[in-house]
């Protein structure tokens, strides 16, 4: 019998080598080699699909019809990806077990009526899968479901049933017949994402696949996955709260400040329009340590609500913690707070929390918790009509953020009835408003007497 050939391959990068590295030359990465099986059928060379020979082509000559997108009838998955799913495109869609992968692909192939969609699965059966559309209520449409897991075969039904859109669910089940490692491994997710890159390239058949994120939060298998791709999505969310973030980490065809929220309800995933329903209570109460910022996630404006609690230590060492927050980022600003306005919360155990456990991270929530820790240290509540947008620094000075205007005209929409931001500079003063009264402050020790009045 022939001997089996192996190799071994960067965990991080997916380089390969032939013996067992310690450090990675590519990448650097330490102790990631693996090993792995990978005898190769035939004459060793692999099985490519044929592809046609590239001819040179002047740039000028290159016909250029605009970006043909799908419409995925889904406006935060639309809005997330650019403006819809590009044609030939692969889509990598990453995320933690149990998060609501397979429903927002499932929701997503049954919604696109138009379209022929072609749903792969190596993790559920046919009938389970059926069991979750019925459970999502939307009616079979034009979804076809396939369980297999071996790439050639699904190459081929997807030549039968010429479908407008692939789903992949998931990629560490697939495996491709040249190479003898297990479903999962490196070689094999890498061999599989390329195959399916090449078919979608030539087909001009968009592909979403699914990647599982292992532990510390990277997307499973090798980095190079990644690379591989032209869009990752990132499927987050906690586990506590029913709200899930689709973001995107990198998109060739589109921007990446973009988020999508949906909502987990007993019959599938909900779209959120208006995420500032979920991020703040519903609490019309003006409570002390409560402030509410104005943020922004790509071009979409948030409103956070911001929860500080400033108590008494009983222990020997006082507590600092953060949920949502940067915990360095909390202890520069109750250093800034400290020696800047003279506020003593050394001594103090003091928690942040923002509510719906959402991470942010537009620098405009500081001024927001800078306020919040205020008004609980002094035990004075803020108005919840009132709302914060912009960076404290180092010195305590208050610094401008990005689309001031849009931040105000929405916190005008909204009903908040006073909005703080940074002073101006005398180049573009924000012009006077009827319907919303704007505080422009210099440093945050002048947040003190509007706080404490
Ligand atoms: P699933 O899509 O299977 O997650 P993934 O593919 O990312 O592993 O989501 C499973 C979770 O979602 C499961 O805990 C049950 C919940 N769920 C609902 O709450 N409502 C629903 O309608 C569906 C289909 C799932
Ligand atoms: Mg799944």
């Amino acid at each position: 019998m022939a001997k089996d050939k192996t190799a071994f391959f960067c965990r991080e990068c997916g380089a390969k080598s032939a013996v067992w590295i310690g450090r990675c030359p590519q990448c650097g990465a330490w102790n990631s080699y693996e090993q792995e099986v990978i005898h190769r059928s035939g004459s060793g060379q692999l099985k490519n699909l044929s592809t046609p020979k590239a001819v040179t082509m002047l740039m000028s000559n290159i016909e250029c019809s605009a970006e043909q997108r799908i419409d995925l009838k889904d406006e935060e998955l639309n809005r997330v990806l650019g403006g819809g799913l590009v044609l030939g495109s692969l889509v990598l869609i990453g995320g933690e077990p149990g998060i609501g992968k397979s429903t927002l692909l499932l929701q997503v192939a049954l919604n696109c009526k138009d379209k022929r969609v072609l749903y792969v699965s190596g993790e559920e059966s046919a009938s389970q899968i059926k069991m979750r559309a019925e459970r999502i209520n939307k009616g079979g449409g034009n979804c076809y479901v396939l369980t297999e897991t071996c790439v050639e075969n699904i190459i081929e039904r997807a030549t039968e049933v010429q479908p407008q859109i692939i789903i992949i669910d998931s990629i560490q089940t697939m495996t491709t017949s040249d190479i003898d490692s297990s479903a999962g491994s490196i070689s094999q997710i890498r061999e599989s994402a390329a195959r399916l890159g090449t078919y979608a390239k030539q087909s001009a058949c968009p592909i979403i696949i699914v990647g599982h994120i292992t532990k510390d939060g990277n997307l499973a298998g090798p980095k190079i996955l990644e690379h591989m791709v032209d869009t990752v999505l990132q499927f987050e969310g906690e586990r506590n709260y029913g709200y899930r973030i689709v973001r995107s980490v990198k998109n060739r065809f589109g921007s990446t400040e973009e988020l999508g929220i949906y909502e987990m309800q007993s019959y599938g995933l909900r779209q959120v329009s208006n995420p500032s329903e979920i991020l703040m209570s519903s609490s019309t109460e003006n409570l002390s340590g409560t402030a509410i910022a104005a943020t922004m996630e790509g071009n979409r404006p948030l409103f956070i609500e911001t929860q500080a609690l400033v108590a008494n230590s009983y222990y020997s060492s006082a507590q600092k913690n953060a949920t949502g927050f940067d915990l360095r980022r909390l202890s520069m600003l109750l250093a800034v707070l400290e020696k800047r306005v003279g506020v003593k919360i050394g001594g103090k155990d003091v928690f942040l929390n923002i509510v719906g456990g959402l991470k942010v991270s537009d620098p405009a929530i500081d001024l927001a918790v800078v306020a919040g820790l205020i008004s609980s240290g002094e035990d004075v509540a803020i108005n919840r009509r009132h709302c914060f947008a912009a960076e404290v620094g180092l010195s305590g000075e208050v610094r401008s953020v990005v689309r001031l205007e849009q931040r105000i005209n929405e916190a005008a929409k909204l009903g908040f009835e006073r909005i703080y931001i940074a002073k101006q500079g005398s180049k573009n003063p924000i012009a006077k408003r009827s319907d919303i009264e704007v505080i422009s402050l210099g440093e945050i020790d002048q947040l003190l007497p509007y706080i404490l009045s």
